[in-house]
């Protein structure tokens, strides 16, 4: 007797009216036409059922904190990273815990099961540290937090970050991250890449570092952390997050790097939302988009993932946990509008984040985790069009979060009456 037993479901492969069976947590066999007996069964009614949406980049400390102490007049990065520096001394365990639990709420309601998170280690007291750490703990049963130990001040730059970083994952922090664009130099950029990747290689870690954040055509730490990633042969444990440099770089000089990215096995994470806001103020006009090159990345064969980064936090005053939306945004500023690019980027808010964190058992085939999302849209281009209603969200099998289907009932002058669910266009 199977546990649960989806049936009529879409799959983000194409496949239509298939089944899912579901025992002990796992998915036992995905097949048309099968009927088994089932403890719970349910009709998908045609729609889509995904693997849970996966955030390869966030920053869960900041979350929520939207006007705390103040709002970020300027819209940049750098008045963001000042304006956190301000609300850092005011922080305490109790509100980080609180705030990241709310958005955990948000996200599962969203069908976003799988959350990377940087976790800032530039301050003596890990405050925050130690809340994500147990927030990771209390979220376990519903969903993945993986944390990265980020030096936001600078390795070099921030007194006793190095240390701090080092406490961190002594704590149970187990990411490597960094800022090298945020160092004082160039030179002090790529010796933090250094120093980074060989603590990674020593303690046999993942890196996922922010690098070259910046509109500046010249930025070089990511051909850095691609020379690191090779010479400590940490090849396909790396990511580089944001990368936004690559938009301004000159085009010679990036066929040379993707693929020297290519063969360090380098992974990429673009933050659509954040990116597209931050970066290009210090423009007049044109206004430089500032994402970096999706589509020229994915096409060296490197896997892409999109982030949120951000949640109404000092950086970005938007945002609700809805991958689709990241998804969406990433679609549009890097005018990936064939059906193979819109179905990529929904790949980049699902299978590929997944890869990035190395989450394990991730999928929709027998032997994987029984965690999905069913979405109120017939194929993913669908779902991302309609930003779709999340009809249902499980977990090993257990359902954790549903929604009532999208509806709307029309009363219009000389047209019949109707009700449109979900799928009007
Ligand atoms: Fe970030």
């Amino acid at each position: 007797m199977l546990d649960l037993l989806i049936q009529n479901a879409s799959l983000p492969d194409g496949r239509r009216q298939m089944a899912v069976a579901v025992q002990g947590g796992s998915i036992v066999e995905v097949a048309a036409g099968l009927n088994a007996a089932a403890l719970e069964t349910l009709d998908a009614q045609g729609f889509l059922l995904s693997p849970p949406f996966v955030d390869a980049h966030f920053h869960l400390d900041a979350a929520l904190s939207y006007g705390l102490p103040r709002i970020n007049q300027s819209g940049t990065l750098l008045e963001g990273i000042a304006l956190w520096g301000e609300l850092k001394p005011l922080l305490t365990v109790e509100a980080l815990i609180e705030r990241a639990l709310a958005y955990c709420d948000w996200a599962v309601a969203r069908g976003l099961l799988a959350i990377r998170s940087h976790v800032d280690v530039c301050d003596e007291r890990l405050l925050a540290v130690d809340a994500l750490l147990q927030v990771k703990r209390l979220v376990a049963p519903y969903l993945d937090l993986q944390l990265v130990a980020f030096p936001q001040d600078g390795l070099l730059r921030a007194p006793a970050a190095l240390a701090n970083l080092q406490r961190a994952l002594d704590r149970g922090v187990e990411v490597i991250g960094g800022i090298p664009h945020f160092e004082r130099t160039a030179e002090q950029g790529a010796a933090s890449v250094r120093l980074l990747c060989e603590l990674a290689a020593e303690r046999g870690l993942r890196v996922d570092m922010h690098c070259d954040e910046s509109d500046d055509p010249l930025s070089r730490h990511v051909e850095t952390l691609a020379s690191e990633t090779e010479r400590l042969g940490l090849q396909g444990r790396v990511t580089g997050s944001h990368l936004t440099s690559m938009h301004s770089m000159d085009n010679y000089y990036v066929s040379k790097l993707i693929a020297l990215m290519a063969e360090a096995q380098l992974q990429v994470v673009a933050n659509p939302l954040i990116n597209i806001t931050l970066q290009g103020r210090h423009d007049s006009y044109p206004k430089r988009r500032g994402m970096t090159r999706v589509p020229e990345l994915l096409a060296a064969g490197i896997n892409v993932a999109f982030g949120h980064d951000c949640v109404m936090d000092p950086w970005y005053s938007l945002g609700s946990g809805d991958m689709l939306e990241v998804a969406h945004m990433g679609l549009h500023v890097a005018q990936m509008t064939s059906q193979t690019a819109m179905r990529q980027c929904f790949d980049a808010v699902t299978v590929n984040a997944a890869r990035v964190m190395g989450l394990e058992h991730y999928g929709l085939q027998a032997g994987c985790h029984a965690d999905f999302v069913l979405l109120q849209a017939r194929d993913p281009i669908e779902a991302l069009r309609l930003r779709a209603t999340r009809l249902k969200v499980f977990r090993r099998g257990k359902l954790l979060a549903e929604s009532p289907a999208a509806a709307v009932s029309l009363h219009l002058p000389g047209r019949p009456e109707s009700t449109c669910f979900g799928l009007c266009p």
